[in-house]
């Protein structure tokens, strides 16, 4: 299935573009400091879903804060927003762990994408994706 390629270069730390891939919104966002390391502090025995659920890693690799960004890219966070409880597209830089709130039934995601809170039982999907420049990301 066909490739996407994104120009990045006008997003600034703490914005987000939202490009579009099989039909689905896939987030990109550039994370500020403080988000990449409020993702990075987190217990692992703190996830509900402890698994990173990104396609360019093995099944059961950890939901890691690294395993969930770009390799490399730490700030950088490409995902689909499609929250995993019923496929509501969830709001970015909002509900109580500062990520994305699905206001659907109320999951909440932290910075990393990773669900945190309410019914949804995976953590957003890291699609396949590169960066083939310091500007362009790849995904499919
Ligand atoms: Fe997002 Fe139900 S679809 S919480």
């Amino acid at each position: 299935l066909a490739a996407i390629e994104v120009n990045v270069s006008s997003v600034a730390p703490g914005q987000s573009i939202t490009a579009k891939w099989r039909g689905k919104p896939v987030f990109i966002r550039q994370r500020t400091p403080e988000e990449v390391t409020a993702a990075q502090t987190v217990a692992l025995a703190d996830l509900k879903d402890p698994v990173a659920r990104n396609e360019n890693l093995p099944g059961d690799a950890p939901a890691t804060d690294a395993n969930r960004s770009a390799k490399g890219k730490e700030q950088w966070l490409v995902m689909v927003g499609v929250c995993t409880h019923l496929g509501c597209i969830p709001l970015g830089q909002s509900g109580p762990y500062n990520g994305w709130f699905c206001p659907c039934h109320g999951s909440a995601y932290d910075t990393a994408g990773r669900i945190r809170q309410g019914p949804a039982p995976q953590n957003m999907a890291i699609p396949p994706f590169e960066f083939i420049s310091d500007t362009t990301v790849r995904v499919g």
